[in-house]
Order: structure tokens, then C-alpha cells, then sequence
């Protein structure tokens, strides 16, 4: 059987239901648009299983997702959407992208959330763009990317105070979003949520526990995510 897609950290898969997917993790790493590349074993069961808290946490607060349920160790059942190619990143402390192009020192806090879009392209970098792009580009309408926005806040305040609960600081993170295929003017939260998408630091040491281990080789990746699916489990028991 071939998947109908592989990516750099999944591959999709049909199920006997039209209106739902199959979401394989892989423990495949990638960083630099796919120029860094490691395989890490595990990082699909964790990354899976974070994942599936987090949804089931945004589900019990109201926010419509993909998720349906989760098959096994490395796969969900989702709800299949025509996904958006806009990205949406919230972030509460300058990190990454923001202090490559700003100078602004990494962990900078910022007064509010700084909600960014880029566009969902490997073959262009994902670059930045705006409210103006969009339009032009038809990614999204006024309307939808209004909606995209304030779910993306709704979703850092849920995330941000959930974290804190498990001892991590959200310092940034990347949502995608679909149009669900039975029925498009549903737009709803889609792909993963796991340390591959979000920066999370120790609130105590200010460690990093996020994919910016494996970005800046400082080891112990797995053992990172683990400790994080350990607070998360601990934290939602
Ligand atoms: P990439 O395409 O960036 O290499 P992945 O390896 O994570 O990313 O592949 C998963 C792909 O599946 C992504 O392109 C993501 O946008 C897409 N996807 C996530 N959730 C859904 C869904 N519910 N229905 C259809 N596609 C989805
Ligand atoms: O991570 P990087 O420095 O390349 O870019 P960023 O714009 O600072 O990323 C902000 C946040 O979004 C980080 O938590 C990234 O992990 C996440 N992100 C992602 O998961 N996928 C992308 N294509 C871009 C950003």
C-alpha cells in the first residue's frame, strides 16, 4: 500500500470512511526547510501521543479540531480538510525567525501575542506574509483568516496556561488549519501539536524541550519530548 501523501514527519493515509484520514507519525527529524535531516526513534509514539492529549484538551474547551481518535501508538484518525496553505505561528517571547529578523534578543517577552502568517510552501522557503498576501494569493478570505487569527489567540491562552500548569513556558508555536472535506465552510484546527511545532522552555532552568535540540544539536532530543509527554500525562491525570 503507498500512502496518498508523505511528508518530512507523517504520512497520510486513506481509511475505509471518506470523510476521515489515517495521520501516521514517523520518526523522521527534518530542520532548515528538509536540509537538516535524523532519524529518532520514538519520536513518532511521542510525538503522537502528545498530540492526542493536547487535541482532547482543545476539544473539552470548545475548539473544533480534525481529531477523531487515536488508533495506536503512532497513528490518529482524523477528519480529512482541504488545509489551508497558510501558517499561523503565535509567539509570547522572541525566539527563532522573529530574533533572526529583528535582532531582538531570544526570550524577550512581548506586551501581547505576536500572530504571524506564512505561506505553506517548502518550494518558497514558507515565507512570511500578510493579511494583503493572502487575499491576493486566495489562501484564505478576510473572513476565514479573521477566524484564523482569533482561534490561534484562543488556542495560545489554553496552551499557554496548560503549560505553565506542566512547568513549560510557550514561547511559540505553528498551527494549521483546514476547510473540513464534507463540508468546507467548517474551518477547522488540523495537522500535529507536539515539540516539533512548539518551542516550550523549563520554567525553572529554561532549559529547551523542543526541536530546537535537534536545530542546534544540544542532544538528549527524546529524552526532552519524554519529559514533556511525562508533564503532560502528569498534569491531565
Ligand atoms: P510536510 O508536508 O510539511 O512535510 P508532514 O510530514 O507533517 O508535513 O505531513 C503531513 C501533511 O498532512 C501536512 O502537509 C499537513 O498539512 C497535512 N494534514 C494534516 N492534517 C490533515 C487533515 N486532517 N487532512 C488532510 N491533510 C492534513
Ligand atoms: O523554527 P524557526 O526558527 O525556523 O522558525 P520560527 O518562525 O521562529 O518558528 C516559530 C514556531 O513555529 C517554532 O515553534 C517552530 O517550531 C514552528 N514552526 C513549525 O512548526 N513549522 C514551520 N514550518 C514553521 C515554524
Amino acid at each position: 500500500m503507498t500512502p496518498l501523501y508523505e511528508g518530512k514527519a507523517k504520512r497520510m493515509w486513506t481509511t475505509g470512511n471518506p470523510d476521515t484520514l489515517r495521520m501516521e507519525f514517523k520518526d523522521d527529524a527534518t530542520a532548515f526547510d528538509g536540509k537538516k535531516k535524523a532519524v529518532f526513534e520514538s519520536k513518532g509514539r511521542l510525538n503522537c501521543a502528545i498530540s492526542t492529549l493536547i487535541y482532547g484538551l482543545l476539544d473539552k474547551e470548545g475548539v473544533p479540531t480534525h481529531f477523531v481518535r487515536q488508533i495506536d501508538e503512532t497513528n490518529v484518525e482524523v477528519k480529512k480538510v482541504e488545509i489551508l496553505m497558510v501558517e499561523v505561528i503565535v509567539r509570547n517571547l522572541a525566539a527563532g525567525n522573529f530574533t533572526r529578523r529583528t535582532g531582538i534578543p531570544e526570550g524577550t517577552p512581548f506586551t501581547q501575542p505576536v500572530v504571524e502568517f506564512s505561506y505553506k510552501s517548502d518550494e518558497h522557503g514558507d515565507p512570511l506574509i500578510n493579511e494583503d498576501y493572502i487575499r491576493e494569493m486566495g489562501l484564505a478570505t478576510p473572513a476565514e483568516l479573521a477566524h484564523l487569527r482569533e482561534s490561534a489567540l484562543k488556542v495560545n491562552g489554553l496552551l499557554g496556561a496548560f503549560f505553565a500548569r506542566c512547568g513549560l513556558k510557550l514561547v511559540d508555536f505553528k498551527l494549521e488549519f483546514g476547510r473540513l472535506a464534507k463540508d468546507p465552510s467548517q474551518i477547522v484546527l488540523a495537522d500535529e501539536i507536539s515539540p516539533d511545532g512548539c518551542r516550550l522552555w523549563d520554567l525553572k532552568t529554561g532549559e529547551k524541550m523542543d526541536k530546537d535540540r535537534f536545530r542546534r544539536d544540544l542532544g538528549n532530543v527524546m529524552e526532552a519530548y519524554g519529559e514533556v509527554l511525562k508533564r503532560v500525562k502528569q498534569q491531565l491525570a
